[in-house]
Order: C-alpha cells, then structure tokens, then sequence
C-alpha cells in the first residue's frame, strides 16, 4: 500500500480550485484510502475562527501573515500530522505557498521573514504534491464577480492578483518535484482528465 500523502491545491482567487478538491478526494477514496479533507485559514475550530478575523479585518500586514501562520501550527497539530501519522492522506484547499504567493507576493511582506515563519512552524513537513490551478487574471476575475459576497483578498485590485500569480509560477519553478501546473480556463472535463493522470502516478 502506499504510504499517505499531503496534496495541496492552491491558485488565485477564481481559479477553481475548489470545484476539483471532491474530484480528487473521491478518486483517491476509490483506491481504498481514507482521505481528510481540510482548508486554510482553518481546518480546525480555533483555526476557523481566525480564518473570520483574517479575511474579514483590516490588519497589520505582518499580522496577517502571523495569523495565516497561526492557524496552520494548530491546522498541523490536530489535523494534518496526526491524519499522516494514521496512515490517512490529507488534501488540503491551501496550505504555506498561499501565504508566499498572498502575503509575500501580493502584499510585498518579505520573503525572508516568510521563510523564518515557515521554519518555525514546519521544519520539515512539505507537501508531497502541489496542485497549482492557474488561470488568467481576466478569467479569475470573471469567475469572481459572478459570485456572492467577496472578502477582503477577492476586492483586492487586479495588480495585487498579479504578483500574487507570479509568487506562485516562481514557487513552482522553484520546487517543480512537488508542483503540477494545471491550467485551469479548460474544461471542467478536461481539468479531471489531467488531474486523474497526476493522481494515478501516485
Ligand atoms: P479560499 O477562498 O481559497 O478559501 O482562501 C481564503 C483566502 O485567504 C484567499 O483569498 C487566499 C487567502 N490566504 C492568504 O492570503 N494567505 C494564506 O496563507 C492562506 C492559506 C489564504
């Protein structure tokens, strides 16, 4: 059998990601496995509760990228190390390259300071695949206006999406043994076809 893995998928805001996330749950569920699925901010009740605070607050922008931080060590804690010591896989909406990409990339926090959070919090534990939904900024944004209430990352301006969609191609360059580019202006079809060949490899 093989042994459990941490998916993460990550992507602008629009991107789509989340129609994907039960596609690849229920793929994996077919194989036999137990999968946990999750999401930052939150996956846990205190994790939940700063994902109201930091996507709906104005804050220091160090205290956003605290609390993103925050919210993953308890995320870690209860969720995610103890589904991978059980043998579970865990397919989590986001995990530290959103921070990258959001706070370092698109609010411009440096990434050095990023780097330090990240070590603190976990050394040592990476996903064993990125699934990284890119679109254009046209597309995401098309996506998002035909949707419901925006939070405050969805209002931000089409520059902000920019550099947040570029911090992401240079984490995926950066670490291509764990990323897949997926394009995602395809179809929904289509995307599934791709997702289901990445998943089979595993
Ligand atoms: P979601 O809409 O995909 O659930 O993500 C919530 C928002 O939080 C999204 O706009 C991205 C943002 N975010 C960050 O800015 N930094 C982070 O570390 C994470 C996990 C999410």
């Amino acid at each position: 059998m093989t042994s459990a893995k941490f998916i993460t998928f990550e992507g602008i805001d629009g991107a789509g990601k989340s129609t994907h996330i039960g596609y690849v749950a229920d793929l994996l569920r077919a194989r036999g496995l137990t999968v946990v699925s999750t999401r930052e901010p939150g996956g846990t009740e205190l994790g939940e509760a700063l994902r109201e605070l930091v996507l709906h607050k104005k804050m220091h922008l160090e205290t956003e990228a605290m609390l993103m931080f925050a919210s993953r060590r308890e995320h870690l804690a209860e969720v995610i190390e103890p589904a991978l010591g059980r043998g579970d896989w865990v397919v989590s909406d986001r995990f530290t390259d959103a921070t990258f990409a959001y706070q370092g990339g698109g609010r411009k926090l440096s990434i050095q300071k990023l780097e330090v959070l990240e070590q603190w919090v976990h050394p040592h534990l990476q996903p064993d695949l990125t699934l990284l939904f890119d679109v254009s900024l046209e597309v995401a944004r098309a996506r998002l206006d035909a949707t419901r209430d925006l939070d405050k990352f969805e209002q931000e301006k089409a520059t902000f999406f920019a550099d947040t969609r570029a911090e992401y191609l240079r984490r995926a360059s950066q670490f291509p043994a764990r990323f897949r580019i997926v394009d995602s202006t395809r179809s929904i079809a289509d995307i599934q076809q791709s997702l289901a060949q990445i998943i089979s490899a595993l």
